[in-house]
């Protein structure tokens, strides 16, 4: 299985930037070079800030823009979005019981999980006892899942990113049900942080993507304010054999220097004038 993990696109109403850039552009050459490179992905995944402002009018560029992509494309919700104006521009998306965008699909054996993890006005993660409750019974039915989130379920030990990843009241339930399924959940992806950010939680190996947008830059000693920049943007291609997982993060718009060296030992004979 190959799937493409994206995150924070952060559409505007059409002509209106965002932190200097023009999202909607930056989208699209995002797709451009999926579709050129990756067209034979099983998923484009999307783990939320679809939008900046939540605006209707963005909500529908990427409807528009969605039409026409091969991959099928699955859409989380972010702390930017607007969850009511999300499903009143995508009628027939998929949501539990309670109303939150949670929704699931198998694929190749494995519960591929989309979870909701906002709450309206904080740029913080939310996970109470009715979203785990769902997430519980997904997990229960599963062999083995993969999660896909927005906020991680963590603390990421940069203070500024603390303040808005998942509030502390909702992080031991979550805590739990991971440490629980530790054996039936292969892998957390999540965005949010726009920095690549590696490691394992719960015994499970977590990765969090950069943005298509600005990054983040971490700071360890800044308590309050998130710092950041126009560095590069990347997507991850995910590379998915059984219950392995490889991840690829691909700088799509360099158009720097590419050298090609080659990989025989005899390419790594000392030329006479070394560069
Ligand atoms: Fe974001």
């Amino acid at each position: 299985m190959k799937l493409i993990h994206l995150s924070d696109i952060h559409l505007t109403v059409p002509g209106e930037r965002m932190g200097g850039l023009d999202p909607h552009r930056r989208f699209a050459q995002a797709l451009e070079h999926v579709n050129a490179h990756h067209s034979d992905a099983d998923r484009i995944v999307i783990t939320g800030d679809l939008t900046h402002w939540g605006e209707r009018a963005a909500y529908e560029v990427l409807q528009n823009v969605l039409t026409e992509q091969a991959v099928p494309v699955r859409l989380l919700i972010g702390n930017h979005d607007d969850r009511e104006r999300f499903k009143s521009v995508f009628t027939d998306h998929p949501c539990d019981a309670n109303g939150y965008v949670n929704h699931a699909e198998t694929l190749d054996d494995t519960r591929l999980i989309y979870l909701d993890s906002c709450a309206p006005k904080t740029h913080a993660g939310h996970f109470g006892a009715d979203r785990l409750a769902w997430l519980e019974a997904e997990l229960a039915a599963a062999d083995h899942a993969r999660i896909f989130m927005h906020h991680g379920p963590m603390e990421v030990g940069v203070p500024a990113k603390d303040l808005i990843t998942m509030v502390a009241q909702d992080r031991p339930g979550l805590k739990s049900l991971f440490e629980r399924y530790s054996t039936v959940i292969d892998y957390i992806h999540f965005g949010h942080v726009h920095a690549p950010i590696h490691g394992s939680y719960c015994g499970i190996p977590f990765s969090s993507v950069p943005s298509l947008g600005n990054q983040s830059i971490p700071d360890f000693a800044e308590p309050r304010m998130l710092l950041g920049g126009p560095l590069p943007p990347a997507y991850y291609v995910v590379q998915v054999d059984g219950r392995a997982t490889r991840i690829h993060q691909v700088p799509f718009l360099w158009d720097g220097p590419v050298f090609a060296t080659g990989t025989a030992w005899e390419d790594w004979a000392k030329p006479l004038a070394a560069e």
